[in-house]
């Protein structure tokens, strides 16, 4: 086991109606609150309502219509609202967009320059509005840590930052406004939680044994409980194993003691949305199965050979390279049969600018470090196979 820190500080809210905390939970900062929301759905799903049933006796400023694949773009109209109003406060309402935004918005606020420096990393925030979220879609786990994904799609760069200052200092997680969510963001969400997992699951170290069965119990739980929300969307029980699921899974305790090796699917996964706009969780979905044969090796062959095993339950007296074939196949048909399109082609996504993507994708992130390093060719070739 490596050396590692760990200190999530978040409180979490969890489970039906803990809405109603939310006048105290404000109260701490100021009366000045900045409520960021994306479309329509807090106003169908009548969280909207509440929220403002509940905070009579707080200032309430707006920022709506945060885009999945949040823009910079948003980002700035958030900034000129803090600073013209002085908001004390801001309340993220929605999945990890709209949380994303928020959190580059509260350092914003104290910024003179342009708030794509923070997410280039050419400024470097120490100073942030406190934030509290409301979840509506468990994928990201950006509730429970201290990373920003934004897009900039003038310059085709989504980008992904971590400032501990924006960690939430409140989330409240209440499974019941996730019955709402359509389909595919279910299984799109769920895919990008087991993709959190399996970054830091493949992993060179050997000896972090407690945090590698802890890893699967969360895929377990993504397995078990994601065809069962696609059947009855309001199932209580699945809807609250998914949420709490999706932020353990990338609040840093699935990493704990191992390697600190490159994500690979995650910084491939940008560049496609980056130039296509995809979903996140989609797009992870499809090239996870393909990164997984094309790492497949001798040298891997026992870290798939666990995943089989202890993931999928396959039997322990087959040949290795055997079951981590089928343990990747079932990966696949898992996602398949949760309704995800899982091609490139079926998202009109063609092979014109997977050069583009390989080099920005080896940029964005040191995939050299990964746990199979790679390169442009690889990623090129992973692409291919996607298609
Ligand atoms: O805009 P509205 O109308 O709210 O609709 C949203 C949106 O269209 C809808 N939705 C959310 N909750 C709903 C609902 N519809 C009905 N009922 C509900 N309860 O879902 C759509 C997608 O929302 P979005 O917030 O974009 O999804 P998600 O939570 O998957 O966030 C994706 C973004 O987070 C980034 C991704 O790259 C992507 O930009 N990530 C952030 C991470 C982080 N902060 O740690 C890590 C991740 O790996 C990821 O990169
Ligand atoms: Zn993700």
């Amino acid at each position: 086991m490596n050396n590692f820190n760990f200190h999530v500080s978040t409180e979490i809210l969890f489970g039906k109606g803990r809405i109603n905390e939310l006048p105290k939970v404000l109260k701490k900062y100021g009366k000045n609150v900045l409520l960021v929301y994306g479309g329509k759905s807090i106003k169908v799903n009548k969280i909207y309502n509440k929220i403002n049933e509940l905070l009579t006796s707080f200032n309430i400023y707006e920022l709506s219509g945060v885009e999945p694949n949040p823009r910079i773009e948003s980002v700035r109209d958030g900034v000129k609202i803090c600073k013209e109003n002085k908001i004390d406060v801001i309340l993220a309402v929605g999945g990890g967009s709209v949380i994303d935004c928020a959190k580059v918005t509260a350092c914003g606020a104290f910024y003179n320059g342009d708030a794509w420096d923070i997410v280039k990393q050419t400024f470097k925030p120490e100073k942030a509005i406190p934030i509290v979220t409301v979840l509506t879609l468990a994928a990201t786990g950006s509730e429970m840590n201290s990373s920003a994904v934004i897009t900039n799609f003038e310059t085709n760069e989504k980008l992904g930052v971590t400032i501990p200052i924006t960690l939430p200092k409140t989330s409240i997680l209440d499974p019941t406004y996730l019955f709402t969510l359509p389909a595919i963001q279910t299984a799109a969400g769920t895919a990008d939680i087991m993709s959190h997992i399996f970054e830091v699951y493949f992993n060179n170290s050997k000896t972090a044994f407690v945090t590698d069965r802890f890893c699967e119990s969360l895929l377990k739980t993504c397995i078990k409980y994601l065809p069962i929300a696609l059947k009855e969307p309001d199932n209580y029980e699945a809807r609250s194993n998914l949420m709490w699921a999706g932020s353990l899974a990338i609040n840093g305790l699935c990493a704990c003691g191992k390697f600190d090796e490159s994500w690979s699917c995650h910084p491939i996964e940008h560049q496609l949305s980056a130039y296509y706009d995809i979903t996140h969780g989609t797009g992870l979905a499809i090239l996870t199965p393909h990164w997984m044969r094309y790492i497949l090796s001798e040298k891997t062959v026992d870290k798939f050979d666990e995943y089989a095993k202890n993931v999928w339950n396959l039997p322990e007296n087959k040949d290795k390279m055997f079951l981590a074939n089928q343990a990747i196949d079932l990966t696949e048909q898992f996602f398949k049969k949760c309704g995800i399109p899982m091609t490139l082609s079926e998202l009109g996504i063609d092979d014109s600018k997977f050069e583009i993507m390989a080099q920005k994708a080896v940029k964005a992130r040191n995939l050299q470090n990964a746990y199979i390093p790679l390169k442009e060719d690889d990623i090129i070739q992973i692409f291919k196979n996607s298609l």
